[in-house]
């Protein structure tokens, strides 16, 4: 098909390629073309700077989406190469042979229970492809190493963990109490060389993986801590920021997270709560712990981060204590 096009020299093709992506400009649908040792790159509207002209392209095939291909979107979460499929699916075998010929899925599982146990794991059966449950996931430019059948991960929180890494400055001291692999932690350490970042977990496989996640982000300031959040922050004074992400628990550990906190810090406070009470009723659980330790708290931000099962949200709260 005939499209409006740049032609440019060999050597320059990737150069001018992905500048024309970042305007814009680029006909994805078509194929680039080589003439006489140059390039034609097929572009959408005329470029200031590059001379225009016209040639036929050969038009690139596009791949089906699961969704035209089955009929139905199929509820299904994708983290790194591994699909999670919805345990309720009823077609999961099907589903899972077409998320199988999309490129990048190499394995399709499916869960076979709800996130529970003080893990917060879950059952996962492997459904089609390699027989492997650990992955590799790339979230706000850092790499983590997961495995889906061990820990817990949710690639639902990437907005709320680089909303939570937006408040830090270099030089804060921040407790990560529920670390899990690191998304929190090891995303504020990079951001911030200057930090000192301290990350819990009680389960000794999210710890290994943390571990493992430290060295493949290449980060030195990070502090890896096994054991319950509530002894392992024993000692600690001054933090600027404590992350609470233990959203079905997190109250009975609140009291120790005060303990430590810098007059004036903050608590990123992580809940599940009912439509009908999203936040006054948990606002009134944390002030009647900071009163029956002498303190005030003042809250700074409270929002919904994401439905979690019908009726009920997971919520997170944010306050200053002082
Ligand atoms: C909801 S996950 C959050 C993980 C991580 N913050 C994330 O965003 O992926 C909660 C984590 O808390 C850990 N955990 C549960 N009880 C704990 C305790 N008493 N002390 C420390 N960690 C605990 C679990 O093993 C799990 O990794």
């Amino acid at each position: 098909m005939e499209s409006l096009c740049i032609r440019v020299l060999k050597k320059d093709g990737e150069k001018v390629r992905q500048k024309l992506i970042e305007l814009g400009a680029i006909d994805k649908d078509l194929k680039i073309k080589s003439e006489n040792g140059e390039l034609l790159i097929p572009v959408v509207k005329p470029v200031e700077g590059y001379g225009t002209e016209k040639a036929d392209f050969e038009e690139l095939k596009k791949e089906a989406s699961p969704a035209e291909i089955l009929g139905f979107s199929p509820a299904y979460e994708q983290i790194g190469d591994i699909v999670i499929l919805d345990r309720y699916e009823p077609e999961a075998k099907r589903v899972a042979d077409v998320l199988l010929r999309q490129n990048k899925i190499r394995t399709v599982l499916q869960a076979e229970t709800s996130i529970s146990g003080e893990y917060r794991t879950r059952g996962l059966s492997i459904l089609a492809g390699e027989r492997k449950t650990e992955t590799i996931y790339t979230e706000n430019g850092c790499r983590y190493m997961i495995d889906l059948a061990k820990v817990y991960f949710t690639p639902r929180l990437a907005t709320e963990r680089l909303r939570v890494a937006n408040q830090v400055h270099d030089g804060d001291l921040v407790v990560d109490m529920f670390a899990g692999v690191g998304p929190f932690s090891i995303l504020i350490a990079k951001r911030f060389p200057r930090a000192r970042v301290i990350a819990i977990d009680k389960n000794p496989d999210a710890v290994r993986y943390l571990g493992e996640n430290v060295k493949l982000n290449k980060v030195k300031n990070i502090e890896i801590r096994e054991g319950d959040a509530r002894g392992e922050i024993r000692g600690l004074m001054g933090a600027d920021h404590i992350i609470m992400n233990l959203p079905h628990s997190g109250l009975e550990f609140l009291d120790a997270a005060m303990g430590i906190l810098k007059k004036g810090g903050i608590i990123h406070f992580y809940a599940i709560t009912h439509g009908d009470d999203l936040f006054d009723g948990l606002l009134k659980n944390i002030e009647e712990i900071a009163h029956g330790m002498n303190l005030r708290i003042t809250p700074v931000n409270k929002r919904v981060v994401r439905p979690y099962a019908p009726y009920q949200y997971n919520i997170c709260i944010e306050f200053q204590v002082l």
